[in-house]
């Protein structure tokens, strides 16, 4: 069985329509599959037209009240059955917290109950936690979508945490494989994050790469699957490839277990947890304080946007005027942003930096490197 987790702590980088539309493309080749929305907003089962959230789901067979068969609605688009979403998902982290081996209950159920299926698509929510934990720790490999922003390597550096520590823990070698989403092949930063993940982190990277196309927003608006909605769009077109290429790839290998797990899991799933809390310290102790020195713009009022402040004039920056020169004083993660300058009011690229990238409204942005320090 081949069990596939759709994940990255990072919201709105195409988890979701990477799920439905991986399923419906594998549905329309034949294959059985079953897609489980573990995210609580359950934007997946919307996407496949399903928007009763009173319907039984994992927490009622997490706690015991029905079976899991109970819980599967069949054929929501071709050869897909669905494990909706619904109101108590929410709850579900606090129901495992009190349970033995509660990192392994979907892998539980999965052992038993899955064996119908080709492939099972988990599309996770966007953080870290026993819901995604659960996941993962079912999965045989994973899928990350990876949309191109300058915090798509963090991203994925700390799933590849959360990856070693499985690691660590449980012996699971799960394979990471990144997939490009809302992809602008016009954009050299676009091809320039590629290379990065690439040359820097143990990674695959799919040679699809899903194109952005407003198809795909109606598509989820409607609640239909991009074959159903719009069979002809680019977006449905690399979704196609991308089933074919995971219906070609072979089946990872097993899981390997430690043996006697059981009894060592609660142990093991504390520290599983402070590690985490460690973890995501460690992330917002990496902020690095930025300082820019603009040495020969000669004006009365510098102001400063970028990604690291929403693109909004000065927001969270110092502003310093020593001795004619302008600083802009502000801390960001380690990533590659991009900014401008206010110049009197005036937008326009940092003139006292070389690093530029064409913009989408064509213009340039300037390009700012926040390195890690460790
Ligand atoms: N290829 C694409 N082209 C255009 N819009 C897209 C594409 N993929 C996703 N989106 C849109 O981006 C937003 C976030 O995607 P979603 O799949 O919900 O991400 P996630 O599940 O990671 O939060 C949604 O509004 C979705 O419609
Ligand atoms: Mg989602």
């Amino acid at each position: 069985m081949n069990i596939m987790a759709i994940a990255n702590q990072k919201g709105g980088c195409g988890k979701t329509t990477t799920t439905i539309n991986l399923a419906a493309q594998l549905g329309q080749q034949e294959k059985q599959v079953l897609v489980i929305d573990m995210d609580p907003q359950g934007h997946a089962s919307l996407g496949l037209g399903v928007s009763n959230r009173d319907l039984p789901g994992l927490y009622e067979v997490f706690s015991d009240e029905v079976n899991f068969y109970d819980i599967v609605l069949s054929g929501v688009c071709t050869g897909v059955d669905l494990v909706p979403a619904n109101i108590s998902l929410a709850m579900l982290e606090s129901l495992l917290d009190d349970q033995p081996g509660r990192e392994r209950q979907l892998l539980d159920q999965l052992e038993q109950f899955g064996g119908l299926y080709d492939y099972i698509l988990i599309d996770c929510p966007p953080s870290l936690d026993l819901l995604s934990i659960n996941a993962l720790r079912a999965a045989r490999q994973i899928l990350a979508p990876v949309e191109a922003s300058c915090y798509a390597l963090d991203g994925i550096r700390q799933l590849l945490d959360i990856v070693n520590l499985l690691r660590e823990k449980y012996r699971i070698d799960l394979p990471v494989k990144v997939l490009p989403t809302m992809f602008d092949i016009h954009t050299r930063f676009s091809q320039t994050l590629l290379t990065q993940i690439r040359e820097q982190l143990p990674v695959g990277v799919s040679a699809v790469r899903i194109r952005q196309t407003v198809r795909v927003r109606e598509a989820a608006w409607f609640g239909k699957t991009l074959p159903d909605y719009a069979p002809e769009c680019t977006a449905a077109y690399d979704y196609r490839r991308l089933a074919e290429e995971v219906m070609q790839a072979p089946l990872p290998p097993r899981n390997t277990r430690i043996e006697n797990e059981n009894h060592i899991t609660p142990l093991l799933t504390d520290t599983l947890t402070e590690d985490m809390a460690m973890k995501e310290h460690a992330e917002q102790v990496r902020r690095q304080m930025v300082v820019l020195t603009f040495d020969d713009i000669d004006c009365r009022r510098l102001q400063i946007a970028g990604d690291f402040n929403d693109w909004i004039p000065d927001r969270d920056i110092e502003t310093r005027h020593i001795n004619g020169h302008w600083q802009k004083v502000f801390t960001a993660e380690p990533g590659v942003y991009e900014y401008r300058l206010v110049i009197d009011g005036k937008w326009q690229a940092d003139p006292t930096n070389p690093a530029e990238i064409p913009n989408e409204l064509g213009g340039i942005n300037s390009l700012l490197q926040v390195p890690v320090h460790h």
